[in-house]
Order: structure tokens, then C-alpha cells, then sequence
């Protein structure tokens, strides 16, 4: 049967990318975190010296690096993997979120994104994937859950990471990124076929995406 592609849109916490990854291994298809590349783009500029609030200096930076990510999206992609225990520090993903405003590197990450999915069986997540990255996926989902449910889960998550963050440190970045992310999220959330999983067991909510893939194209 031909593969297609699954893009999953929702707020920090709301399990978009735990219940992705564990969708696309079900599935047999491949897994995008957006936010990593996001984190990564911040990371790089960060080392290089280049503040968020220097846009010029950050697209001609982000642009340059691209041009050599571009000739081959997939090794980009394996590289970013590899760092992903030190891109999903939460000193990084607050890095990601400032530069993540600047419209010239967003349309550089969603052509790297595009690129890499073109060839379809990709489970994708992000905050605009959707509605602005990949309109043309053939399954949308907006997954959602409210804040203390959400910050409960980054907590034990974090937690087991061994990054040593208290709750409410949690809940408050939370919070502050939700305002941040406020206008991707509504779009999202009028896209995608909403899924609110405060009250799903993961369980539940990996049967519930499976389900709504088998009557929504995946064959
Ligand atoms: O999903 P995440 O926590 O890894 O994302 C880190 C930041 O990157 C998030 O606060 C906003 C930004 N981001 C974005 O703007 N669009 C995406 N598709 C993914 C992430």
C-alpha cells in the first residue's frame, strides 16, 4: 500500500512526540521532531555568539548552514538524532523558542522538513506542521491536554533524563510557552482532528491515533 504522511501538531507536554515516535515504530514508519530542528538552529547561533535579537546576522548564519544541510537532508536528519539527549536540555528548547519567531529560519527548517518527507512514511510533529509545513499530509492531529497534566508529564520525563527540575519550574515554562507558541497552537487546533489525551493512559492515546489512521487513509 502507498505510504503517506502523518503530521501531529499540539503544545509542549502535550505527548505529540512521545505517542508520535511510538506511532511511527507501530506503523513502520520514520519519526520527525520538529522541535529539534528548531533547537538545533538556536544551539549553533548560541555557540556561534549570534543573540535571537540579531535576526540579520542569524538568517545569514542559519542560511549558509543550510546550504549544506540541503545537499542532503537525511544525514542532517541522522546528525540531528544523534544530539538529541543534548538538544532536548530545557536550557535549549528556551533557546529554541526565541529564535524560533525569526519567519526566515522557520522557512528554512520547513524546507529541510519538506525535503525530507517527500518520499512519504513520515510521522511528523511539531506546532505548524499541519496547517503550514505540510498541508498536503494526508492525516492531521491536534493532540492536547491541559497544563498540569502536561507539566506532570515534562516533570517525570525530565526527571528521568536527570535533568533536576522542580514542578512548578516546569509548569511555569510551560506556561510562558504556550504564550509564545499561542497563535501555531489556535491554527493547529482548528486543523487537525483534535485528540485530548488529560485523561488517555498513553495506551489509550496510541489506540486512539492508530484508529483514527486506519479510518483516515493508512491502510
Ligand atoms: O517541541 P519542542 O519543545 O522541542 O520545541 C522547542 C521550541 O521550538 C518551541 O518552544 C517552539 C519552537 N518550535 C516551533 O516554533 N515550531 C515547531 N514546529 C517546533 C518547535
Amino acid at each position: 500500500m502507498p505510504k503517506i504522511n502523518i503530521a501531529i501538531d499540539g503544545p509542549a507536554g502535550s505527548g505529540k512526540s512521545t505517542l508520535g515516535k511510538t506511532l511511527a515504530e507501530k506503523i513502520n514508519y520514520r519519526f520527525i521532531d520538529s522541535g529539534l530542528f528548531y533547537r538545533y538552529f538556536a544551539k549553533i547561533c548560541w555557540e556561534n555568539k549570534i543573540s535571537y535579537t540579531e535576526k540579520e546576522k542569524v538568517i545569514k548564519f542559519c542560511s549558509q548552514k543550510e546550504r549544506n544541510f540541503a545537499q542532503n537532508t537525511e544525514l542532517f536528519f541522522q546528525q540531528l538524532e544523534k544530539q538529541r539527549n543534548e538538544l532536548s536540555q530545557p536550557k535549549i528548547g528556551n533557546l529554541a523558542s526565541q529564535f524560533a519567531p525569526i519567519k526566515e529560519l522557520r522557512l528554512i527548517i520547513y524546507e529541510l522538513i519538506r525535503s525530507l518527507v517527500k518520499n512519504k512514511g513520515f510521522v511528523i510533529s511539531g506546532r505548524d506542521m499541519t496547517f503550514k509545513v505540510l498541508p498536503g499530509a494526508e492525516v492531521k492531529f491536534f493532540l492536547t491536554a491541559d497544563l498540569a497534566t502536561r507539566a506532570k508529564r515534562r516533570y517525570f520525563q525530565l526527571q528521568s533524563e536527570g535533568k533536576n527540575l522542580t514542578l512548578e519550574e516546569v509548569e511555569k515554562d510551560l506556561k510562558e510557552r504556550d504564550q509564545r507558541d499561542q497563535s501555531n497552537i489556535t491554527a493547529a487546533e482548528a486543523t487537525g482532528l483534535k485528540i485530548d489525551t488529560t485523561n488517555l493512559t498513553f495506551a489509550e492515546g496510541l489506540e486512539k491515533l492508530y484508529n483514527l489512521c486506519k479510518a483516515n487513509k493508512l491502510e
